[in-house]
């Protein structure tokens, strides 16, 4: 088991990917807090989890909110005697184009897709000092490494993440605390649509820009959920202990263009 005895935690845990992660966690040996802002999925995925013998508990937060970002951190530090690793996966598409832009909901994005990162690693490096070491990881999108015609702003706030990612890794090396970011292409989750049905939010734009990604996906698919976590616990785990400060594309080829 990879993470025997680690004590992880991660956002945006209740769907998708981080979900995924719960799971793959759990199975290599780790305790785990689930962090999201929706109380009846995490109910549902301790349920779950605990029903196969997982040792998980939840967090409810809402990451857009300064206070529950440092709360979190400390409230699963309480509960799980301390933290190794820390994944930093909660996310949103946010406003589509700069054109009339909506002000508020930019600064929504903002707030959970780069604020609440920075916030909840400056929280956690005095509890990964105090375990003499840890893993940050971030996700961040191939939309932080190359530009998304169709998610400008997305893009902006992912190529922000991939900056923190490079900074704090330099910054909490000494500490023995590695940050990394993994960049997601396309997978499979409930964000996916979303994305996809860009510009107009109809079922035309939803059909052509499918095409158009799957067109430029050398691997000619989408990924899973499972993909992305199987690289967070390479990041996680000993495994990557000489790797710090790098920004990995999990996306069947695409930024290889
Ligand atoms: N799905 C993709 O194609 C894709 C690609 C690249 C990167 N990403 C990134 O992955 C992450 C999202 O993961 P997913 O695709 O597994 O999504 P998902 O839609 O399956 O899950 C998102 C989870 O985030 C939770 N959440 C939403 N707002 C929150 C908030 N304010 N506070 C706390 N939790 C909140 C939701 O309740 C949900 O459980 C984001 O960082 C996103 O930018 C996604």
């Amino acid at each position: 088991m990879r993470l025997a005895g680690k004590l992880a935690v991660i956002t945006a845990a209740a769907s998708g990917m981080g979900r995924a992660g719960v799971e793959l966690f759990i199975r290599e040996g780790a305790r785990v807090v689930a962090v999201d802002v929706d109380p009846g999925k995490l109910e549902a995925l301790v349920a779950e989890m605990r029903g196969k013998g997982g040792d998980v508990q939840a967090i409810v937060a809402d990451l857009t909110k300064t206070e529950d970002c440092k709360r979190f951190v400390d409230e699963a530090a309480a509960l799980l005697g301390g933290i190794d690793i820390l994944w930093n996966h909660a996310g949103t598409p946010g406003p589509a184009g700069v054109e009339n832009l909506d002000l508020q909901a930019y600064e929504t994005s903002l707030a959970l897709n780069v604020t609440s990162g920075i916030l909840a690693s400056g929280q956690v490096i005095g509890h990964m000092r105090k375990r003499g070491g840890g893993s940050i990881i971030f996700t961040a999108s191939v939309s932080g490494i190359v530009g998304s015609m169709l998610s400008p702003i997305y893009s902006s706030q992912k190529f922000a993440v991939v900056g923190l990612t490079m900074s704090l890794a330099q910054r909490f090396a000494p500490d023995k605390v590695r940050v990394n970011a993994i960049c997601p292409g396309p997978i499979d989750t409930a964000m996916l649509p979303g994305f996809l049905a860009r510009d107009g939010g109809g079922a035309n734009e939803l059909a052509s820009n499918t095409q158009k990604i799957l067109a430029a996906i050398p691997m000619g698919r989408v990924g899973r959920p499972e993909e992305i976590a199987h690289a967070a616990l390479w990041l996680a785990s000993d495994d990557s202990s000489y790797v710090t400060g790098i920004a990995l594309p999990v996306d069947g080829g695409m930024v290889c263009r």
